[in-house]
């Protein structure tokens, strides 16, 4: 990781730190429903062939989308974060599908690849760990195609009242203190609700993307908006 920032360090060490419990946890408090948003989410792509997954992680979207048997395709996979690359390596080697992706140490707001080298980007659960929007988009903007597609799922600012009140209480203060009972990290677990409380509501995150360039940029939210697709076109 070149020049990285401290938030950039301490935010890849707190991965390391949670990697082992990360997939676990991630189906305990989202009651499995991170599985269905990201099977919704990489349907869009299942007919390009050389796709992007930044800040891959442990490799659960690029499993989703390499498990489709409409997807002919490659995924390289990208992260900043050597351990969670690893377990992802490894759950693809046991599942059989090492030999369709390719794995890079990168930074997704100074991506190492060539201009236009993919057909589309995915990415889940990852925006808010961000340091600049702006650069991400621009290098994601950068590396696709000209028909280029950008699909991006993470939680999101529910748009219903009522479902935004109980949201707020599972997800601020129910879902760390579950949390706790499988994993040592009591930090990690509470920054992860806590970014989401700073970060863009849908719309404004829109607004951002066209600000960058994209031609189109759309979304849509899943379960009222606990959780939201971006959808953006170069
Ligand atoms: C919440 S995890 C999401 C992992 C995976 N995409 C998923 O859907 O489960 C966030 C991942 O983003 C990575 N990450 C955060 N900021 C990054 C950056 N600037 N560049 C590359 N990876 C980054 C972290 O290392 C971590 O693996």
């Amino acid at each position: 990781m070149r020049d990285s920032s401290q938030k950039k360090k301490t935010i890849s060490q707190m991965f390391s730190d949670i990697r082992k419990e990360y997939d676990f946890i991630n189906r305990i408090i989202s009651f499995r429903s991170d599985r269905i948003f990201r099977n919704i989410a990489i349907k869009k792509v299942t007919h390009l062939e050389r796709v992007l997954d930044i800040c891959a992680g442990t490799g659960d979207m690029t499993i989703s989308l390499l498990m489709k048997k409409s997807f002919k395709g490659r995924v390289v996979l990208c992260d900043f974060n050597y351990d969670m690359l690893s377990l992802a390596d490894s759950k693809l080697q046991k599942l059989g599908l090492r030999d369709r992706i390719d794995i890079v140490i990168g930074d997704a707001e100074e991506l190492p690849f060539k201009d236009k080298s993919f057909n589309a980007i995915i990415m889940g659960f990852a925006l808010r760990n961000l340091e600049s929007i702006d650069a991400f988009g621009l290098e994601s903007k950068r590396v696709i195609d000209g028909k280029g597609k950008v699909v991006l799922l993470d939680v999101a600012h529910p748009e219903n009242r009522v479902v935004a009140f109980m949201f707020h209480l599972y997800f601020y203060k129910i879902a760390p203190i579950l949390s706790r009972f499988f994993t040592k990290n009591k930090y990690a677990y509470q920054y992860l609700p806590q970014s989401l409380k700073t970060f863009y509501n849908q719309k404004d995150l829109i607004s951002k993307f066209k600000g960058l360039g994209f031609t189109k940029a759309t979304y849509q939210n899943m379960l009222w908006g606990i959780s939201a697709i971006y959808k953006l076109r170069r």
